[in-house]
């Protein structure tokens, strides 16, 4: 059969700090806006409720009585030996992981670093480079210091580039010699779904939300250059990459409406890359802002710290895929169901073609080194009577989507790694539940951080082993 994966792809996992690490405030960590994400026990399986918030459901999740599953994460600071020795097991060759900004700041703006959240990770790696793993580092993963969000309004406020910038260039300096591959913010484009996590703003129902997210974006635009800028002045041979969640969409119809409206979405997702890749703001978007009467300051100085730092590879995520219609009344696009797809219990369609067609399109627009940064489904698995994990349902997604991949690669696109989501189950992001596993390692605890913790193969653990063990061959 014929395999088209380079002899050195990077065959790996991705996990967050603040979904694995738990130890909420040892080793002198601050309080992280993941911190006070709280689990709500008789949520449907679709709802979202910590992406945006007001005021009032701030000081309501901050203060009120509630587990918050993301304080404990799966005990990955205490028992990383344990999961990284599993993860060799498995033999891959990368973790992605992010480091907590508060462990190094704990509130972000300190002179000088935490010295006990440094040498967390520098055992970290260590261990890992004994076991042959190697890292790839997200620098800022939906948690920042809450200090940050109290006093400075979060990135809302310019001061937080350098305070971020700072926190980076310390990090790059201290790890070079482990990470060579940076991604700078995960998930850049879900600024507005995330506005807490990613932006660390509150709306405060002045009308001035939408204007207040993209000037935040804008300050990360230009704290993502500039962490680039300066990590080639440590080191010239480190990569530094921007991430997307893919979220490009298909028209409805062909209706010629649907069509626009699709075109004009894509356009609008297109726009994080474009900025990052390839330096500027461009005419689109302005024309966007300008029929949203959205204005953002932006310096000369900015635009030329974007214009001469363009990153260097693309991360892109991949869940599912979506689709749009243009709204009867005002024509704008729409997010509706794709009736030819199925979903997971919590709505997320799986539609392997879609990994082919972003990962091509982003390749043909961008021709940048590109790695498939998170691709998973999220299953509430059951152990069975013979006291494993049956999880065919998992392979089958993994396998279409490898297919897909190597189907990208047939067609040119330059793909160097593979990390699933996550490679042992860790709190959802979105949901704080744990029930929505992705793991090809079960790991006992429930909603509640009770159970053994015990890590327990699942059939997939076996499968993704032998496709690793043949690199990419025997998908
Ligand atoms: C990605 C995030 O969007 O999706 C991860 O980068 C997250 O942090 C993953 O865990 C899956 O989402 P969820 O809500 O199912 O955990």
């Amino acid at each position: 059969m014929n395999n088209n994966i380079k002899d050195n792809f990077l065959w790996g996992g991705a996990i967050a700090a603040n979904q694995a690490e738990g130890d909420f405030n040892t080793g002198g960590k601050g309080i992280s806006t993941a911190d006070i994400q709280p689990y709500f026990a008789n949520a449907k399986p679709t709802d979202l409720h910590f992406n945006n918030i007001d005021q009032q459901h701030y000081e309501q999740y901050k203060n009120g009585d509630y587990y918050y599953p993301k304080r404990n994460g799966v005990h990955f600071y205490e028992r990383y030996t344990e999961y990284i020795d599993k993860l060799s097991e498995m033999h891959i060759n990368t973790l992605r992981l992010s480091i907590a900004w508060t462990r190094i700041f704990p509130n972000g703006d300190e002179s000088e670093p935490n010295q006990s959240g440094l040498k967390f990770y520098d055992r970290l790696f260590a261990y890992m480079k004994k076991k042959n793993i190697e890292p790839i580092v997200t620098i800022f993963h939906y948690e920042m210091p809450l200090h940050l969000v109290e006093k400075y309004s979060g990135w809302k406020n310019k001061q937080i580039i350098n305070l971020f910038v700072k926190y980076s260039e310390i990090i790059i300096k201290r790890y070079q010699k482990y990470v060579s591959y940076w991604i700078v913010m995960n998930q850049i484009n879900l600024f507005d779904r995330e506005g807490f996590a990613s932006l660390g703003i509150i709306d405060k129902h002045d009308g001035n939300y939408l204007q207040d997210q993209y000037q935040a974006l804008h300050h990360q635009f230009v704290a993502s250059a500039l962490v680039k800028a300066k990590a080639k002045l440590i080191n010239p041979q480190l990569k530094i990459g921007l991430m997307l969640a893919d979220n490009l969409v298909t028209p409805f119809s062909c209706k010629p409406d649907d069509v626009e409206a699709a075109f004009n979405y894509n356009r609008m997702q297109y726009f994080f890359s474009d900025v990052l890749l390839r330096g500027y703001y461009p005419a689109y978007a302005l024309k966007f802002f300008s029929d949203n009467q959205i204005h953002i300051e932006m310096t000369n100085q900015d635009k030329k710290i974007l214009k001469d730092n363009p990153a260097d590879f693309l991360a892109v995520s991949y869940y599912w895929s979506h689709t749009v219609k243009a709204n009867e009344k005002s024509g704008q696009p729409e997010l509706v169901d794709n009736p030819y797809l199925k979903e997971n219990a919590w709505g997320w369609s799986i539609n392997a073609n879609g990994l082919y067609i972003c990962m091509s399109s982003y390749w043909d627009r961008y021709g940048v080194p590109m790695m498939i940064a998170e691709n998973g489904l999220g299953f509430n698995d059951v152990i069975e009577s013979d006291g494993k994990i049956h999880d065919n349902y998992r392979i089958a997604y993994h396998r279409e989507h490898l297919a897909a991949m190597k189907q990208a690669i047939a067609n040119g696109a330059n793909i160097f790694a593979y990390c699933s989501w996550a490679p042992f189950d860790i709190i959802s992001a979105g949901t704080a539940e744990m029930k929505k596993r992705y793991g090809f390692i079960y790991v006992d605890y429930d909603d509640e951080g009770n159970g053994s913790g015990q890590l327990i193969p699942k059939d997939s653990f076996y499968w993704y082993k032998d496709v690793i063990d043949s690199n990419g061959l025997m998908i």
